[in-house]
């Protein structure tokens, strides 16, 4: 970390203001340290990054290793196919043109907060080497989980960037510090959304915006058996996880490779299904149980896509009318509200 973190910095408990004890390296970076805040608490400075993380909530400790887990698989989640698949996809639901467009939103804010930036992915769509930080614009990018040391790993080398290790429901920075926030697939894997978003919209300039992306509810079968799943999943360790999983995403390949259709011939409506011609898996998918599986990606790419969803023991799914209300209650007017996809709600919010 630099010393100038230190300005938007404070006790994640009292609120009032941090000092600092260690030493500057030659060029003025703080590697490992202490950061002293009142009553005698203090945070640990390692590896550059201040350490704030202070929940003892079981499943939030869980979603974290979990999250910390799947991060360091590099080979699950990092490769160009990937990438390609992801970037369109976020850069639709935000309502950008392209990914160039984004880099100039982001840019054109003076301090924007990542709040549960995990190996920094969002970000590194639009955080390429185009990115120019300046004083007059910075990222911050903190993450409950060790996935923060990937972030600074992949992204440290752009200016001004800082990496915090810090939960989003007890974050340690001054009130109306950021002039945007992203908070990308994050505040439902908090112990309560809304307890989330409400946590980070203090920390908003007036005028400053919001961009987040949240689960929604499925049909009523899917919500089942997420929850079966998810309750026999996220019992076991990362690594048993993964292997437990692999037999669901071989279903999902089966399913897929058969390239059938079917055609639903009426609305269903207590089981959320609509008359229409699906392919067998997706009918499966959206309406059963989530089996995924994209050809472009590598059977371990897919593994990842079912591990990030049945493991973490926190993931929560919304109403749209709940994250209106929870939006309003908040203070934050919503400018762009997109639920043309079945797995969540990407809304756009200014802090008022
Ligand atoms: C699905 S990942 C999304 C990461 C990143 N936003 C992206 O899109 O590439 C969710 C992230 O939320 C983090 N997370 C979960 N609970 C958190 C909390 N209370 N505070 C901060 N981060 C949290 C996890 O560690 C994980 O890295």
């Amino acid at each position: 970390m630099r010393k100038s973190l230190l300005d938007v910095l404070v006790d994640p408990v009292s609120r009032s203001p941090l000092t600092l004890d260690a030493g500057e390296s030659a060029d003025g970076q703080i590697m490992e340290g202490t950061l002293r805040g009142a009553a005698g608490r203090s945070y640990t400075i390692t590896n550059g990054i201040p350490r704030f993380v202070l929940t003892d909530d079981s499943g939030q400790k869980q979603t974290e290793r979990s999250f910390g887990y799947k991060w360091q698989k590099r080979d699950a989640w990092y490769s160009p196919e990937v990438q390609a698949a992801c970037e369109p996809w976020f850069v639709k639901r935000h309502g950008f043109e392209s990914a160039e467009e984004m880099r100039r939103f982001f840019g054109s804010h003076r301090r924007v907060l990542d709040a549960g930036c995990g190996g920094g992915y969002a970000s590194s769509m639009w955080m390429d080497s185009s990115w120019q930080g300046t004083d007059d614009s910075q990222w911050y990018g903190v993450d409950i989980s060790e996935a923060v040391d990937m972030a600074q790993e992949r992204l440290s080398s752009m200016p001004g960037t800082h990496f915090i290790q810090a939960d989003n429901l007890q974050l340690p920075f001054r009130e109306e510090t950021f002039d945007a926030i992203l908070s990308e697939g994050v505040l439902h894997h908090t112990p309560s959304t809304e307890r989330a978003l409400k946590a980070l919209a203090p920390l908003l300039t007036k005028g400053g915006k919001f961009l987040f992306y949240v689960y929604r509810k499925k049909s009523p079968l899917r919500e089942f058996t997420d929850d079966y799943v998810r309750d026999a999943i996220s019992n076991l360790s990362p690594e048993e996880a993964w292997d437990a999983l692999r037999p669901l995403t071989k279903l999902g390949q089966a399913l897929s490779e058969l390239h059938a259709e079917v055609e639903v011939p009426e609305d269903i409506p207590y089981l959320g299904i609509k008359a229409g011609r699906y392919d067998v898996q997706r009918l499966i998918y959206w309406h059963i149980a989530k089996l995924y599986w994209r050809d472009t990606f590598s059977f371990e790419e897919n593994n990842h896509v079912n591990f990030d969803w049945y493991h973490p023991k926190y993931s929560w799914r919304q109403t749209e009318e709940e994250v209106r209300r929870w939006c309003s209650e908040s203070g934050l007017t919503i400018t762009r509200f997109d639920d043309t996809e079945e797995s969540g709600f990407t809304v756009h919010a200014v802090k008022e």
